[in-house]
Parts: C-alpha cells; structure tokens; sequence
C-alpha cells in the first residue's frame, strides 16, 4: 500500500516497529478521532492516519512545524532539507507526504504551538500520540492539557520514552488514569483506565 512506502520513506526518526505499533492501537482505540502532538515530515501522522481511514474517521496533527531546539543548525537533529525559503518548516514535507499517501481530508493538520491550541481543545480523543516538545516543562504540559482529552478506554502514547523527563511525564500518567499496555523501541503506550 502507498501510505507504508510513504511512511517508510519519510523524514523522521520513528522506528517501522513503532509505526506498527501506533497503527495497531489506533485500529483498536474506542470510537473517536485520533490526535498527535508532533507532526514533523507527517511520517506518524502515515501510521496513524492509514488507521483513521480505515476505520472511517479523522486525525487531527497538532505542530508549529517550525521545529525544536534541537533541531537548529548545528544541533543533533538538524535535517538541513526542512530550511525553506521562509526558513526551517516542516509544514511542505508534511502537506506532500500526506497527499501523496492519499490520506488527506483524514489528517487534518493543525498549525500552531500545542500549548496554545491545547487550551481551547474540547473535543474528546479516542488516541493521542505525543511527539512534539521534548523537553520537561513542554512534555508535562503536553500531558496535563491533552491527557484529560483522551476518552476512557483511549490510548495514550509517548516517543522518547527513553529521555529522562519524558518517563518522568511516563510515570505520572501511569499514576493518573492510565495503565502501561505496551512498549515497543523508544515508545511507551498507556491506556485510559478511568
Ligand atoms: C520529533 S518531531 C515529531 C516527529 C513525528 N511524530 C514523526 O514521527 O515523524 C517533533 C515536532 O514537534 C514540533 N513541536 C515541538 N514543540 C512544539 C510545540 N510546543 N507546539 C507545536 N509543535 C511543537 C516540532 O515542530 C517538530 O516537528
């Protein structure tokens, strides 16, 4: 299928093993619309996505697409392919990505800083991917404006789980509402349990 060869290719740094995993807890995730923080070059957004399509509903992407600190000239992450001619935008990786994996008008890309848009967000998540702000203070609130979001029974994922302060936001959730149900390479997933 396209949208696999899509995701496959695309820039990024999600693992094929992690996509599938995404991909098969949103396939099971209660009725609802799927979300992620973190779109970058729309590589989870494939993954996931391909499951909102088949199961006839929608994802929501929440991203600046203007990157992290870490990913500056220079810095670890830097893909220099992201600078444009307005400077470093992800948002035209994206876009072609999820067109040509024929999943547009089910990915709906939301451009702006998850902090922002996540204190005017009311609409319940049956999943919720978060891969954006990889630093403490942006992880947790992150975690403390979106996790409320996710409907019983919802998924709960997190990339870099790996990273100190990401398994801090990890630990805190499994003391909320939330049981640990998988872990596959960097990722951890949690499931809604009140
Ligand atoms: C690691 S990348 C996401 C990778 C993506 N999930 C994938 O699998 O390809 C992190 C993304 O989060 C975005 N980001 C970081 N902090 C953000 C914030 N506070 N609000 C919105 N987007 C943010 C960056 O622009 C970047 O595209």
């Amino acid at each position: 299928v396209i949208w696999r060869q899509i995701a496959q290719e695309a820039a990024g740094w999600l693992a094929d093993e992690e996509g599938e995993a995404l991909r098969r807890h949103a396939l099971s995730a209660p009725d609802g619309p799927l979300a992620e923080i973190g779109g970058y070059a729309g590589k989870s957004a494939c993954w996931i996505g391909s499951a909102a399509q088949e199961r006839g509903t929608i994802m929501f992407s929440i991203d600046w697409h203007r990157g992290s600190p870490e990913m500056a000239p220079g810095e670890d992450c830097h893909q220099p392919e992201m600078v444009g001619p307005d400077g470093f935008d992800t948002l035209p990786h994206f876009r072609r990505n999820i067109h040509n994996a024929g999943l547009e008008g089910v990915v709906i890309p939301v451009v702006g800083s998850s902090h922002v848009v996540g204190r005017h967000w009311h609409t319940p998540l049956a999943f919720l991917f978060i891969d954006g702000a990889h630093d403490d203070q942006g992880v947790l609130t992150d975690y403390e404006l979106w996790a409320p979001l996710v409907l019983p029974g919802g998924i709960l994922a997190f990339h870099d789980a790996t990273i100190p302060g990401i398994a801090s936001t990890v630990d805190r959730a499994a003391h909320d509402n939330f049981e640990h149900i998988e872990q596959a390479g960097c990722l951890q997933i949690l499931r809604r349990v009140r």
